[in-house]
């Protein structure tokens, strides 16, 4: 089996606070890997490392076998232009808590954005292929409306296509369905179950238990900057094995 992330010994610091402190962890292609933990844990900062939208201070980061933001040369590190992290970032879809779609565009419009612009896909085969993504996602009657008139499930949906709609490699989900009313959390689910059914690698940061129960290959507890305890996410969840874990589970189950 291939491996897709991989972190050795990340670090990062804000200023004089280390957030991250020394992160060692390996994500398989084609898994689910299930974050949890406390707010402040670091789990955002590291999916942001992921897709280096914060550098990191320490430890080396690769994703698909290339390593995040630097090349390394004769031992050392040299930053990567703008471009370069650019490429490599359309690689990666990132789905936030608060679905960021552009407001004035429509749902089809949201998903055939960045192809569009980003990748010069002439905007007919765009507007296809972001229909196609819109019926994956449960949404073929919403492509025409606007962010305004769809449901925070149906827009997270929409951000889910809008991901997709590149071709990702690696999907990182953060906090998405933190944001939604409780009855709107399934169908974001279902969708991400859906994708990974479909093989796609997925880091999910989440406090929805049951699905990274259920969904998930890989789970990890963060807290304060560290990786305090990962495995099968039913070992974990069922029989933590440090106070932290359970402290925090008897919180959140
Ligand atoms: N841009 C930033 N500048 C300074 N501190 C930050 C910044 N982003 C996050 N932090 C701090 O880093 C810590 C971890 O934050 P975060 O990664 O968002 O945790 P989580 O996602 O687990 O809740 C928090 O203490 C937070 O205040
Ligand atoms: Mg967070």
């Amino acid at each position: 089996m291939s491996t897709m992330v991989k972190a050795e010994r990340v670090c990062k610091s804000y200023g004089s606070v280390e957030v991250l402190k020394g992160i060692d962890l390996e994500v398989n292609s084609g898994e689910v890997f299930c974050i949890v933990g406390p707010s402040g844990s670091g789990k955002s900062t590291f999916l942001r490392c992921i897709n280096h939208l914060e550098k990191i201070n320490a430890g080396r980061l690769y994703v698909d076998g290339t390593l995040v933001g630097y090349r390394e040369k004769g031992g050392k590190l040299y930053e990567l232009r703008d471009r370069e992290v650019a490429a490599q970032r359309r690689d990666i879809g990132m789905v936030f808590q608060r679905f960021n779609l552009f407001p004035h565009m429509t749902a089809v419009e949201n998903v055939m954005e960045a192809p569009v612009q980003v990748k010069r896909v002439p905007k007919a085969e765009a507007r296809k292929r972001a229909g196609e993504l819109l019926d994956r996602v449960g949404l073929a009657d919403k492509r025409d409306n606007y962010p305004a008139q769809l449901s925070g499930g149906q827009q997270q949906r929409v951000a889910i296509a809008r991901a997709l709609a590149m071709d990702p490699k690696l999907m990182l989900f953060d906090e998405p369905t933190s944001a939604l009313d409780p009855e709107l959390v399934g169908e974001v689910l279902d969708v991400m179950k859906a994708l990974a059914q479909d093989g796609m690698t997925m880091i999910v940061v989440t406090h929805e238990m049951g699905f990274a129960r259920e969904v998930g290959d890989s789970l990890v507890f963060m807290d304060g900057g560290v990786v305090v305890e990962s495995g099968n996410p039913r070992d974990v969840l069922t029989d933590p094995q440090h106070e932290r874990t359970k402290l925090f589970l008897s919180k959140v189950l």
